[in-house]
């Protein structure tokens, strides 16, 4: 049976139930509205804990004015059924007010490592994340937490911060959960229209287009951005925000290929913004 706790105690109060009968617990932070790609990370979470919490918290702090905090979809009904589904037992779904104080004060800032990619066009974005994923992972005592490589930047900066901070947490990274043409779920796919979702297949074929080079062996970062960028381009919905290589360890520029690399992308379709990528050399 699910349990849902809408207040940080409450939630605090099973877990530590839990913990005083010795079990592990996995933490799933989610902003709810699930897909399968959500889904993936709370089945691998049940597979690997003898507890899980998925938290469902659409978080204000991470949202820049202007960006879509305010239609940012949900249905909490649908979430839960499609957790209980996946096997958990507890979904924490506190309103703002629940879990920020008025006066709060304290945030957490991951310094380096944010300022490529989505830190760029989107300044404020991972203090709003890692002070929320934080709090969640005080609340939930997790002995894993599981977010999917579909955000990777915010896993590599979850993971410092885990590191940076000696967290006893482990951070675990699932892979990327595509819809049958190659598009990565995600629940903001829900904006697009007809012909929006047919404009958007440029991701994932920039991203096998540039896998593609990688794999037959080019390593010039410039000759495989321009390749997707070219791609990209051609598609008249399509607004490129980003399309980087850095290294997967501390997301800095990469010129040439020579270790673990993470090509990245955000990209506007109509007024979407849609992120997609792959790591290669890992
Ligand atoms: P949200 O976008 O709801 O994503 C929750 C988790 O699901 C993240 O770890 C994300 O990477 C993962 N995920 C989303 N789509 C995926 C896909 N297609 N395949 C695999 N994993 C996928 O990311 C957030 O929420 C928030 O920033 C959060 C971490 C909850 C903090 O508020």
């Amino acid at each position: 049976m699910l349990t849902v706790a809408t207040t940080p105690e409450q939630a605090k109060q099973v877990i530590s139930e839990w913990k005083a009968q010795g079990l592990t617990v996995g933490l799933v932070p989610t902003m709810g509205y699930l897909h399968e790609g959500h889904e993936s990370l709370i089945k691998r979470a049940v597979a690997e804990n003898d507890r899980v919490m998925v938290s469902v918290f659409v978080n204000p702090i991470q949202f820049a004015p202007g960006e879509d905090l305010e239609t940012y979809p949900r249905d909490f009904e649908a979430d839960k059924r499609l957790i209980e589904g996946a096997g958990a037992t507890l979904v924490f779904h506190p309103e703002p007010a629940d879990l920020y104080f008025p006066d709060a004060c304290t945030y957490v800032n991951v310094e380096g490592i944010t300022a490529e990619l989505c830190g760029k066009t989107r300044p404020t974005h991972f203090r709003g994340v890692c002070t929320v994923v934080n709090k969640l992972m005080n609340i939930s005592q997790a002995d894993r937490a599981y977010f999917g490589q579909k955000d990777a930047q915010q896993l590599a900066v979850i993971r410092r911060m885990v590191r940076d901070l000696n967290m006893n947490v482990q951070v675990v990274g699932c892979p990327i959960v595509r819809e049958e043409d190659g598009l990565a779920k995600s629940s903001r796919n829900t904006y697009l229209s007809a012909e929006e979702r047919t404009a958007a297949l440029v991701l994932s074929r920039a991203v096998a287009e540039g896998q593609r080079l990688m794999e037959a062996g080019e390593r010039s970062a410039a000759t495989v951005l321009g390749a997707m960028k070219q791609l990209i381009e051609a598609e008249p919905l399509a607004r490129i925000d980003y399309v980087e290589m850095v290294s997967w360890d501390d997301i800095k520029p990469v010129e040439t290929v020579d270790g673990p690399v993470l090509v990245a992308m955000a990209v506007y379709i109509g007024k979407t913004r849609l992120i997609d990528n792959f790591i290669f050399g890992e």
